[in-house]
């Protein structure tokens, strides 16, 4: 009977097996067989057991996939053998050149060639010792990199055990790419631009920049992969790259599918040719074919000169870099309010297309690559096929440059932008911008917001190049023109009809949807459910500070802002007064009992400051009361605005209790 203590170790080792066992099934396999709970059930175990008896805790173990503690400066590691790097060829007669000097050099032998593709990424060297990964590094000059072994474990298709029993395969070197999937690069860059942290320009920077953190734990946020495509092993018997790519994926090492033997040049030129072709049709960024002899016999015959082989080359695609000269930088004005500040250059011929702008993302953007009118920049087209600027060329910059200031003003509409405390973009918040005015209506009406059937986008179009309306508020007058509707190309009696009926039954909208369909910056859907539970209606929002707004139980400090900032505009004010006129519904259905104003009858006078009288009306109503139209001795209450009339004056003379707008809030909330 094992003791107790042997027990726990057994288990240990159990769950550290069952989770590389899975970790290969998912992340090799691409074919797990339990789900990501039965999953993290394992991980926590072992966790568990790893910290109540740290004894326990071995290398290889994948509980280090989440990071452990930061170091303070990578130790260096020296290369052995060196990490060479791959001379360029760029067409089929100078990969003709190669094959013909290769097949020189061998005589009489005939080479057969390996193609792959050749990722744009970082050149990584894994040491395992014994079966268990001991070491990883950078590849630095080639001779000497930085120990990254920390930030690499977290690295979930990096095997950190073998899945051999051979022992001269047990201690080994290998070395491959780490890359980012594009997609999901784009997704990391999306979240820290809204936590306002630094971009990254391109995938290979992201990588790059992320092995070289010192805190393992972010590393292990970051969607980093690595696929294996040389192995050193000096104890073992190995005859050809081919097999030792197989041998790789047997090893437990991610290896691309996508490589082929080619039993001679021309098969590599096909190759080369077809991977142009469709270099966008994998989910990471490519930008050749690497060319490997492959029998390893004939790569020692041929070796090295300087620090590339005779062996192998880098078959590049069609450069989708250029060079060229940035006359300008506009602003774009986005459909709710973003400005883009886009590059304006001289039209350069990249990847299949004449590129004369390209977006620079933000004023960050700008600052961080010191872009300048005047410099020479470099385009780069990524495999998303969008160009991007991603650096100057700073020798070439010519005298007298300054460092690009923001302008103040919409270029649009002349109104001041803005940029909210600690976002990346400035905003202009007039939601009567030209550059706006169709998408924010198309906001307003869809689905989850007031939800008008067929206000599509080409029927916004329509009405807002015919000046039918100028914003949101304007559709609740857009029956005033049901004439010049129906007379319409394409529309009718009948679609104006339906159109104008899908508009009225959008005044009964909920309150917490009236206000996600205003457009407010970072008041999504859930944001406006939360909200109006603590303010029940727009002139309780509109009326509250910021720190009443921040105070709020999921409000943070950027919905604040954004928040007062809204109606701190008095055109968002006018037209929110518009909706009230409407009879759009502008607060949260009643939290007191029904009949809160039962008994009373009530006369409205004035204009109120956020009711419009068909609201007013119906809060009323809605709540138990009565409305009359003049004054006499059953009213109870005058609901009194502003330039009140006679109707008030009767009310004092009668004794009747009068009103504000906050005090009949008070009574209904
Ligand atoms: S083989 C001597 N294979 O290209 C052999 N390299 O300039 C060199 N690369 O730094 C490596 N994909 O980072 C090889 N399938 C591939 C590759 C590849 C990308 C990179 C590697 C290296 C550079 C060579």
């Amino acid at each position: 009977m094992p003791n107790a203590s042997t027990q726990i170790a057994r288990r240990a080792e159990k769950l550290r097996r069952e989770l590389q066992e899975h970790d290969h099934q998912y992340y090799i396999l691409d074919a797990p067989t339990i789900s990501d709970e039965q999953y993290d059930r394992l991980m926590r175990e072992l966790q568990e057991l790893e910290s109540e008896y740290p004894g326990l805790m071995t290398p290889d173990s994948p509980t280090q996939r989440v990071g452990g503690q930061p170091i303070k400066q990578f130790a260096t590691v020296t290369h052995n053998p060196p990490m060479l790097s791959l001379a360029n060829s760029y067409s089929e007669e100078e990969i003709r050149d190669f094959d013909r000097r290769v097949r020189e050099l061998l005589g009489k032998q005939l080479p057969a060639y390996v193609a792959e593709l050749k990722f744009d990424g970082v050149a990584i060297a894994l040491k395992y010792r014994d079966g268990v990964f001991v070491q990883g590094a950078t590849r630095g000059d080639g001779s000497q990199g930085d120990d990254i072994t920390h930030n690499l474990k977290t690295i979930r298709s990096l095997p950190l055990r073998l899945r051999t029993k051979d022992p001269t395969l047990r201690t080994i070197e290998v070395r491959g790419e780490a890359f980012m999937h594009r997609n999901e690069f784009e997704e990391m860059n999306r979240q820290r631009a809204a936590a306002d942290e630094k971009t990254f320009i391109n995938p290979r920077n992201a990588t790059s920049g992320t092995l070289k953190l010192q805190n393992p734990k972010v590393v292990a946020g970051r969607p980093i992969r690595i696929y294996a495509y040389a192995l050193f092993a000096p104890e073992a018997a190995l005859a050809s790259h081919h097999n030792n790519l197989q041998l790789l994926h047997t090893l437990g090492f991610p290896v691309n599918e996508s490589m082929r033997r080619c039993k001679d040049i021309d098969a590599v030129i096909g190759f080369w040719k077809q991977w142009e072709e469709k270099r966008d049709t994998v989910p990471y960024d490519i930008d050749g074919v690497v060319v490997k002899v492959d029998s390893l016999q004939q790569q020692n015959l041929l070796g090295n000169i300087a620090k590339s082989p005779r062996w192998a080359i880098a078959f590049k695609f069609t450069s989708r870099k250029a060079e060229t000269h940035l006359n300008g930088i506009a602003l774009q004005v986005g459909r709710v309010g973003t400005i883009t500040p886009v590059a304006e250059l001289d039209p350069v011929f990249l990847g299949g297309t004449t590129v004369s702008r390209a977006t620079l993302h933000n004023i960050g953007y700008i600052g961080e690559l010191d872009l300048r009118v005047g410099d020479t920049v470099v385009v780069e087209k990524g495999g998303d096929v969008i160009p991007k600027v991603s650096g100057t060329v700073e020798s070439k910059r010519p005298r007298g440059t300054t460092p690009f200031v923001m302008p103040t003003k919409c270029p649009v509409c002349g109104s001041r932008i803005y940029r909210p405390e600690g976002e990346a973009n400035y905003f202009c918040e007039n939601t009567e911008c030209p550059a706006q005015v169709k998408g924010r209506i198309e906001h307003f009406a869809h689905r989850g917001a007031m939800d008008i059937e067929g206000l599509g986008e080409s029927v916004v179009e329509q009405l807002v190049s015919l000046d039918l309306v100028k914003n949101y508020a304007d559709l609740y007058s857009l029956h005033k023109h049901q004439e010049t509707l129906a007379e319409l190309d394409r529309w009718g009696k009948k679609s104006t009809q339906n159109l104008l009926e899908a508009i009225e039954k959008s005044k009964k909208q909920p309150f917490h949807r009236v206000l996600f369909a205003l457009g407010i910056r970072h008041v999504g859907q859930g944001v406006a459910q939360v909200i109006t539970e603590s303010f029940p209606s727009i002139s309780a929002l509109q009326n509250a500070g910021i720190e009443e707004l921040q105070s709020t139980d999921g409000v943070g400090p950027k919905i604040a802002e954004s928040i007062a900032h809204f109606f701190a505009e008095k055109r968002n004010r006018d037209i929110i007064k518009k909706l009230s006129n409407a009879g759009v519904v502008l607060a949260a259905a009643k939290r007191r009992p029904a009949g809160t104003l039962s008994g009373m009858v009530f006369v409205l006078t004035g204009t109120l400051p956020s009711y419009g009288r068909e609201e007013a009306n119906r809060l009323i109503e809605q709540h138990g009361g009565k409305v009359a139209s003049g004054v006499s001795k059953n009213v109870t209450h005058i609901l009194a605005g502003e330039d009140a009339g006679s109707k008030l004056q009767k009310a004092k003379q009668l004794g009747i209790q009068i009103l504000t707008e906050d005090d009949f809030n008070s009574l209904i909330m």
